[in-house]
């Protein structure tokens, strides 16, 4: 080996140590050189959210499990996964497919046992990845123990622990709705008083005024942290304050998604005591080694509002969900940009999440595709979430471009909102149907005769080990996406300038140091001449269409085609 060469696999080796060490998710990362601050791992991590119900049956009731996603860790491994995120997986009614708990410090046997969660973490943790869990603490089941000893009697010492108020002119005590529709008050006649619910009539809101009810919940966090998570993705964290005088919201212009008048959220949603409770769980993960991490689920419009949520001191939420550039829903150039510089610039330098996919919306694939070129399009999301600076998010099956499958039939739906919604609104099951793994009975899912959703029908090509088996599909294009960024600091935590040169092109410039990264990504129908920058010399590393050319100053963009280069 030259001298060249062995300072070239130096290096290589340095950075492939040193992202190593970025992934591991906790704990190890002490060791870490001091170049690798250990506080960073998740702004490295490339979190992915599995849908326990739909992502990998071991033992064939048609169900997901915990068994199964711990035999499917080499795969989330080998495409780059860092941190998992399990949507929740404790004892439930199922009535909102576990939103509503009914034992915050156990499993539903349907997912398996204790002891398989703990298999899991210690499997996952081998491979450097780490786990993280949902946590849905603004309300609980209608079956949870609390709640049944609240609503049991006015003098039962858990009444407080929920909202509960009188009915006005006999009716709920006023207007506010339901997210899922009607009425957000349920009248419980044991004491003729109605409580309240953001969400369905089977998930009370808990009382987060309570200062019992806030300690209850960080004993939560406590018995599964000291069990080796490396976090929460917190549910519904604008929602978990109402105003205390309950008065009427105001009604706005037009109607909601479910038909009836649109009422102003303020009463209900992001009120200023959200920050009081967030700075109480953050104390609790603080209080751990490894830098635990706390994601929050928020649909919030502005970046002033998002700022807010990582805590006037940072000691709040380090990773609120910036949701402002994935549910932009159309490839539209100018607003794409401003989200992008938005995160970079209006976040006061905080970490943002960005994310495109969950299992409450229509996939992107759907949201974004055009119906012609879903599949160039679905490569330009993957590259956005994987070439800015934001922590990416992904949900199970987007890396295959799954596409959204709603319900044919009412009696088939699943999800409750689909069924009172039939046929205008079919509900959630579309974006929940079962991971396609091969292109055997049922995607290789489950052995099952019948799985609790169908499996989408185009599953005998849109899997993973047809995609593993093509390099040009979607799923190895993801792979060398996360390969990309993992090896590239520019890319991870560089700076992010939005480039202006062409309407229909969104292009920006990563950089940290020296090095830099132009990222090109054509959002129409037509081919696009982009001049790159001058004083600069290019080298493509990545491009959408088979060849990955240009040198030249002037890139030719396909069709929705993506373009990756260095630039010296
Ligand atoms: C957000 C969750 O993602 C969704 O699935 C659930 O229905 C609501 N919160 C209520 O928990
Ligand atoms: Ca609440």
């Amino acid at each position: 080996m030259n001298r060249q060469s062995f300072f070239k696999s130096l290096c290589l080796c340095a950075t492939v140590l040193a992202m190593g060490l970025y992934s591991l998710p906790y704990a190890q990362a002490a060791a870490a050189p001091v170049s690798v601050p250990p506080a960073v791992w998740w702004r490295h991590a490339v979190i992915y959210e599995v849908y326990p119900r739909s992502f990998q049956d071991a033992n064939g009731d048609g169900i997901g499990d915990l068994r199964g996603i711990t035999a499917r860790l080499d795969y989330l491994k080998a495409l780059g996964v860092d941190t998992i995120w399990l949507s929740p997986i404790f004892p439930s009614p199922q009535v909102d497919f576990g939103y509503d708990i009914s034992n915050y410090t156990a499993i539903d046997p349907q997912y398996g046992t204790m002891a398989d969660f703990e298999n899991l973490v210690r499997k996952a943790r081998k491979r450097g990845i780490g786990i993280m869990l949902d946590g849905v603490f603004n309300h609980t089941s209608d079956q949870h123990p609390w709640f049944q000893d609240s609503r049991s009697a006015k003098t039962s010492p858990k009444r407080d622990w929920y909202i509960w108020a009188d009915g006005r002119d006999g009716g709920p005590p006023n207007n506010w709705r339901s997210g899922f529709g009607g009425s957000a008050w349920q009248l419980d006649l044991k004491t003729g008083q109605y409580y309240y619910h953001a969400f369905y009539v089977q998930q009370p809101d808990l009382n987060w005024r309570n200062p019992q009810v806030v300690h209850a919940v960080e004993d939560v966090l406590r018995f599964w942290l000291d069990k080796g998570v490396v976090g929460f993705r917190l549910d519904a964290v604008l929602k978990y304050y109402e105003d205390p005088t309950l008065k009427d919201a105001k009604t706005l212009p037009g109607v909601n998604a479910f038909g009836q008048p649109r009422l102003d959220q303020s009463q209900m949603t992001n009120l200023p005591e959200v920050h009081d409770a967030l700075r109480d769980l953050r104390k609790v993960v603080d209080s751990y080694p490894g830098h635990r991490v706390l994601i929050g689920e928020d649909y919030l419009d502005t970046p002033e509002k998002l700022r807010a949520l990582y805590g006037a001191k940072n000691d709040e939420l380090q990773l609120p969900m910036d949701m402002q550039l994935g549910f932009i829903n159309s490839l539209s150039v100018p607003k794409f940009e401003r989200a992008i510089a938005d995160a970079a610039d209006k976040l006061d330098g905080n970490q943002p999440l960005f994310v495109f996919d969950n299992h409450d919306k229509p996939r992107s694939w759907d949201r974004y595709g055009d119906g012609v070129h879903n599949l160039a399009i679905a490569r330009i999301i993957a590259a956005v979430l994987l070439t800015t600076r934001a922590t990416p998010l992904l949900y199970e099956g987007q890396e295959l471009g799954m596409p959204t499958t709603p319900p044919t039939r009412r009696e088939d739906v699943q999800d409750p909102l689909g069924r009172t919604g039939w046929p205008q609104n079919k509900g959630r099951d579309g974006e929940r149907t079962p991971m396609q793994w091969n292109n055997s009975a049922n995607a290789g899912f489950s052995t099952a005769r019948k799985t609790w959703l169908s499996v989408a029908p185009g599953f005998q090509t849109v899997n993973v080990k047809s995609e593993l088996a093509d390099p040009d599909s979607l799923l190895n294009w993801y792979r060398r996406l996360i390969a990309l960024r993992k090896s590239n600091p520019a890319l991870y935590e560089g700076d992010t300038r939005v480039l202006h040169n062409n309407e229909n092109v969104l292009a920006y410039m990563r950089s940290r140091a020296n090095a830099r990264v132009i990222v090109l990504c054509n959002f129409s129908a037509l081919p696009q001449a982009y001049p790159l920058p001058d004083g600069l010399v290019y080298r493509c590393t990545l491009a959408s269409t088979s060849t990955c050319s240009g040198s030249s100053r002037v890139i030719d963009l396909p069709p929705f085609g993506v373009w990756i280069g260095e630039a010296r």
